[in-house]
């Protein structure tokens, strides 16, 4: 299985502290069965817009080959790729402008992005428009733990034709975020507005990086294959850099 949304990145946000506990994070994917993991490190090591604490893509790179190396020490059967969890804001739509923005396996194809907490900005359609005409597909990361979309899952199609992929957090289905956002995910699933699951995984704790739990959830409610592709055959072209559909 490939995790194309994933907090393991050591020092860099509120994910893992040290190496230690980012190993421990992969040594827990892996007995998964998750082989690929895109490292999504905030774009802002505190989330909210600070220039000042922005996280490279060279430190980022840099993190991933230490990555590699200790994975191979240590004989975890596991491939971390460069990614970015990007949050909707001008300032990052500026940085994306400056090349300085992460984009997944740095494709600059497809890019999770993180609506504001509690609200769709306006502009959000059109800017995702003029992603998608740059060639930068928007994957709009856990609609399911957005209070917008929670309450108004209709909300998404807007997004999905103009193009954007959605990604949902796989604890979401288990019940990690409590019954009403599982009784969403679950219409979410079933109308067809998710492309994707990914664990959104910041340590071994809440939300670990486990996708098999969500994925026996998922072929409840749309069958093996269908449910075996949002975390195969899907990811794999994102992290390729092809077209999904
Ligand atoms: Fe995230």
């Amino acid at each position: 299985m490939i995790d194309i949304h994933c907090h393991i990145l050591p020092d860099m946000d509120d994910g893992p502290r040290n190496w230690e506990k980012s190993l421990t994070m992969a040594r827990m994917a892996a007995a998964d069965g998750i082989r690929v993991i895109v490292a999504s490190p905030h774009l802002f090591r505190d989330k909210r817009v600070d220039l000042k604490a922005l996280n490279d893509k060279g430190v980022i790179l840099q993190k991933i080959r230490q990555f590699q190396e200790k994975l191979e020490a240590e004989q975890i059967p596991l491939t971390i790729l460069p990614g970015c969890d990007c949050p909707l804001s001008l300032e990052a739509l500026d940085l994306l402008k400056a090349d300085r923005v992460m984009t997944i396996n740095d494709g600059r194809r497809y890019l999770l992005l993180e609506m504001p907490d509690s609200s769709i900005p306006p502009a959000a359609p059109d800017i995702c428009f003029q992603l998608q005409s740059q060639g930068l597909t928007p994957i709009i990361t856990h609609p399911e733990r957005h209070l917008v979309f929670l309450h108004n899952p209709e909300r998404l199609l807007r997004f999905l034709d103009l193009g954007c992929l959605v990604q949902m957090t796989a604890g979401s289905l288990t019940g990690t975020f409590g019954r009403k956002v599982a009784k969403v995910s679950q219409t979410m699933v079933k109308k067809g507005y998710i492309q994707l699951i990914a664990t959104d995984a910041h340590s071994t704790g809440g939300r670990p990086p486990v996708l098999s739990k969500a994925v026996a959830q998922l072929t409840k409610l749309i069958g093996k294959d269908p449910a075996q592709a949002m975390v195969t055959a899907i990811p794999e072209k994102i992290i390729n850099g092809t077209p999904v559909f």
